[in-house]
């Protein structure tokens, strides 16, 4: 099964978390793709991600959480990937049966993240426009792997959820 991981952030040379998890993941021999370092400007070579697409079974959309939603680029890039007649319609069939997964940080506590808290919002209803995205696609969703606490995360509870994600990205 071949597993690709986009990783959407847009200051990785200040990253802590994304930056350790995709280096984790490269050391298994999963491709990963920093879409912000690819596509600099902003133009996003739809052809060649389609391509990528259909070469993979199992899809990892990695960011942070950013306003209780994805940075930019990755919102743009289902816009522009996910075309009418590909990714959906009566012949978008392109990315039926693969797998879809996210792997989001935050940087607020898991306690931030549940019914009555401070957000009063869970991560699973944050995520809600991707898994109606993977319904409409036809991917199979994978429940998101999830890093909280992400700012001032400690270096052991950080190695512990990178050897985590290698062991899920397996
Ligand atoms: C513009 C911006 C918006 C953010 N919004 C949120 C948010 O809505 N919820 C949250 O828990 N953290 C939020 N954060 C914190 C980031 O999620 C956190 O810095 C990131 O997950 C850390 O990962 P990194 O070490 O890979 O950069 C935000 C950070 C920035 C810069």
């Amino acid at each position: 099964m071949k597993t690709t991981v986009f990783v959407f952030h847009p200051h990785m040379n200040d990253s802590v978390v994304n930056k350790a998890l995709a280096k984790a993941a490269e050391e298994t021999q999963v491709e990963v793709r920093y879409m912000y370092d690819m596509y600099p400007d902003g133009k996003i070579d739809v052809n060649a991600e389609q391509k990528i697409l259909e070469a993979t079974d199992r899809i990892v959309l990695q960011f942070p959480l950013y306003w209780y939603s994805c940075p930019p680029l990755l919102k743009q890039w289902e816009d522009e990937v996910f075309e009418h007649g590909w990714a959906y319609g009566s012949n978008g069939t392109a990315l039926h049966g693969k797998e879809l997964m996210l792997a989001i940080s935050t940087g607020a506590q898991a306690s931030d993240y549940s019914k009555g808290s401070r957000f009063n919002v869970t991560i699973d209803e944050l995520v809600l426009p991707f898994k109606a995205t993977s319904q409409l696609i036809g991917t199979t969703w994978i429940a998101p792997f999830v890093t909280y606490g992400a700012l001032g995360i400690e270096p052991a509870t950080l190695a512990a959820q990178a050897e985590a994600y290698v062991a899920t990205l397996k």
